[in-house]
């Protein structure tokens, strides 16, 4: 049986609305309860060894909220998830530092989450210095075997992020993401910066470095055509919950809640109206 990666089990995080400052005196005048919104509902998944896990949904449905969760960005309201079998909410110091090696994020802005002062060589460096890794062999040439592993040449080594176009950045930032060997990967709409045809090359290499490593992903989008492509089951998140849970080849035959049909069938007339 394949191993589970990562349990995630009944997560809530809800958010308090910011308010103005006149309207935080009204409610307070009133007594009123602060407004909140729910962007995550009791979610429980799993994702199995050598899995991709495609997860779904409108903007504002609790994507990114899941992720951030997950990495111990912002704080769950309540439930638990594991990696490995290992609580990763509730970790904190050497074991926190632990469980980040083996779960890395790519995001959708390369240039965003790349420090335009460092070079690609210490921008790949500084997860390895921060777990105290020494690959074997030294370290230039573990960087040389990492970045031409997601198409790049050597001297890429020498460049800032500046020097690149989005799709290379996009590479970089798997590069790193991918450098101390994780067991997870978190990816948040990371094409969807991406023009299509770049979008596509992007797609190959994470699908290839899957099939390599034999690595799990959560892949996050709201492009149904792009996650039915790389995932290999799909979670419908709709207003913080899912709602539907399918395998990536059944997507456009076992659905059943109403707004995943709505979804579904906007998303290919459109498709077919771009023709
Ligand atoms: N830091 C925050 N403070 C207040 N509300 C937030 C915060 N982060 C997210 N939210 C709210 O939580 C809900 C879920 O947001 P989230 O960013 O997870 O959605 P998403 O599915 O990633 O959307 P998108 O596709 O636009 O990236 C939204 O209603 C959002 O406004
Ligand atoms: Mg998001």
């Amino acid at each position: 049986m394949e191993e589970e990666i990562l349990r995630v089990e009944n997560l809530c995080k809800s958010f308090t609305v910011e308010k103005s400052f006149t309207s935080k005196i009204k409610q307070f005048i009133k007594k009123e309860e602060p407004e909140k919104v729910t962007a995550l509902k009791n979610v429980s998944f799993s994702v199995k060894e050598g899995e991709i896990l495609g997860i779904l949904g409108e903007s504002g449905s609790g994507k990114s909220t899941l992720a951030r969760v997950l990495m111990g960005i912002i704080e769950a309201d309540s439930g638990n998830a594991s990696l490995l079998g290992k609580d990763i909410l509730n970790a904190s110091g050497l074991d926190r530092l632990k469980i980040l090696r083996e779960m890395q994020m790519v995001f959708q802005d390369p240039f965003g989450s790349l420090d335009p002062r460092m070079n690609v060589r210490q921008i790949l460096k500084e997860p390895l210095n921060i777990h105290k890794v020494e690959p074997d062999g030294g370290v230039e040439d573990f960087l040389i075997k990492s970045i031409e592993e997601v198409g790049l040449t050597r001297d890429a080594l020498d460049k800032y992020p500046s020097q690149f176009s989005g799709g290379q950045r996009q590479r970089i930032g798997i590069c790193r993401a991918l450098i101390l060997n994780p067991k997870l990967i978190i990816a948040d709409e990371a094409v969807s910066a991406l023009d299509v045809s770049v979008q596509a090359q992007i797609l190959e290499l994470l699908m290839e470095l899957k099939k390599k490593r034999g690595l799990s992903m959560i892949f996050i989008s709201h492009d149904v055509a792009v996650v039915r492509q790389i995932s290999d089951r799909i979670i419908l998140l709709y207003h913080g919950e899912i709602v539907e849970e399918v395998k990536a080849d059944s997507l456009l035959t076992d659905i059943k809640h109403e707004y995943s049909k709505k979804l579904l069938s906007a998303a290919l007339s459109l498709r077919e109206g771009r023709g």
